[in-house]
């Protein structure tokens, strides 16, 4: 299929909705907000803020690593350090719902919010898909990102517009729209990342500490299954713990569960049978890590169970 007139047809509705206005958008490192970030800065020039929040709950590296993707382009952002604020935010909860919740209203309301006031920006645009939006209006998950379809107003409520080009795609032709545009396949050919990142998966109260033991997981997950091919993987750190022996010594240790997922767009999935090697060595290395003792392999399907634990 041909995706250009997709594009030219996106840039044209971004540049007639915000005129002589001022844009921002906020970059994940995700393919869909990095498509998002080529076609806004296409549209509009200096006249898009891309902005990079640090929410405290990415991958080891990926601030850095977004950056020099982007400066290879020529496109400028700007990269917030928000990590205080969401994580006193999420201080406390353990309903997958409320956490889900504090992130939306401290990335809307309070981080991108004042950013979009401050810049003056009358648009923000988002890389919302429709599997988002389906899965949003289904009632099967709260995603961080819908507001429209779940009849909130962003103009009315956080005082800005909200342009989604990408909401009539799914993942797949979201990859085929980023490799029309030019971008490495590290990016055409990521794994799809949660908009509230490693908080869907930590089951129970998201803490700085609870986070770094999530993130070396993540990293090693990611090392031991990128050339699987499967649609996603990850590490998911449990709320509850399970005695261990480390040193000769009793410890009740935390729990590291992995998934490895094949799915076309996210709405069914399977788990991949990955070989007992591979599984030993994630298993050996995850338990590497201080304080977890326990590795466990996740083959649920989607349904019943959802890809993310939150
Ligand atoms: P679930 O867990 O609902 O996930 O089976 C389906 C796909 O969506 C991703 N996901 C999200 N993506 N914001 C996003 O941008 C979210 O809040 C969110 N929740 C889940 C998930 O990683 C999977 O690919």
């Amino acid at each position: 299929m041909d995706w250009q007139p997709f594009i030219q047809e996106q840039i044209a509705n971004i540049r007639k909705s915000v005129g002589d206005g001022r844009a921002v958008n906020a970059l994940s490192g995700g393919v869909d907000s990095s498509v998002v970030t080529v076609l806004g800065h296409r549209a509009l020039g200096d006249q898009l803020r891309t902005i990079f929040v640090d929410n405290a709950l990415m991958r080891e590296g990926e601030p850095e690593w977004i950056l020099g993707i982007f400066n290879q382009m020529s496109i400028p952002v700007e990269i917030v350090d928000a990590r205080a604020e969401f994580l006193e935010a999420l201080g406390g909860l353990s309903d997958p719902e409320k956490k889900r919740n504090a992130i939306t209203k401290t990335f809307y309301a309070d981080v991108f919010g004042k950013i979009v006031c401050d810049s003056g920006a009358s648009h923000l645009l988002h890389g919302t898909i429709l599997t988002d939006i389906e899965e949003t209006v289904d009632g099967i998950k709260r995603q961080h990102n819908i507001l429209a379809q779940l009849g909130i107003d962003p103009a009315k409520e956080y005082g800005y517009h909200v342009l989604e080009p990408l909401a009539t795609l799914r993942k797949d032709s979201v990859r085929a729209v980023a490799r029309e545009l030019g971008f490495p396949a590290s990016v055409v050919d990521r794994i799809p990342f949660p908009g509230p990142a490693l908080a869907t998966r930590i089951v129970g109260e998201v803490t700085a500490e609870r986070l770094e033991i999530v993130r070396k997981a993540t990293a090693i997950v990611e090392k031991e299954l990128s050339d699987t091919g499967a649609f996603q993987y990850m590490a998911v750190l449990l709320n509850d713990k399970a005695t261990g022996i480390r040193d000769g010594r009793r410890e009740f240790g935390q729990i590291i569960v992995v998934r490895c997922l094949n799915s076309v767009d996210a709405r069914t999935a399977t788990s991949v049978d990955l070989p007992w090697d591979t599984l030993h060595s994630i298993c050996e290395q995850i338990t590497s890590i201080p304080n977890v003792n326990r590795c466990l392999y996740d083959f649920t399907p989607k349904p019943p169970a959802t890809i993310e634990y939150v």
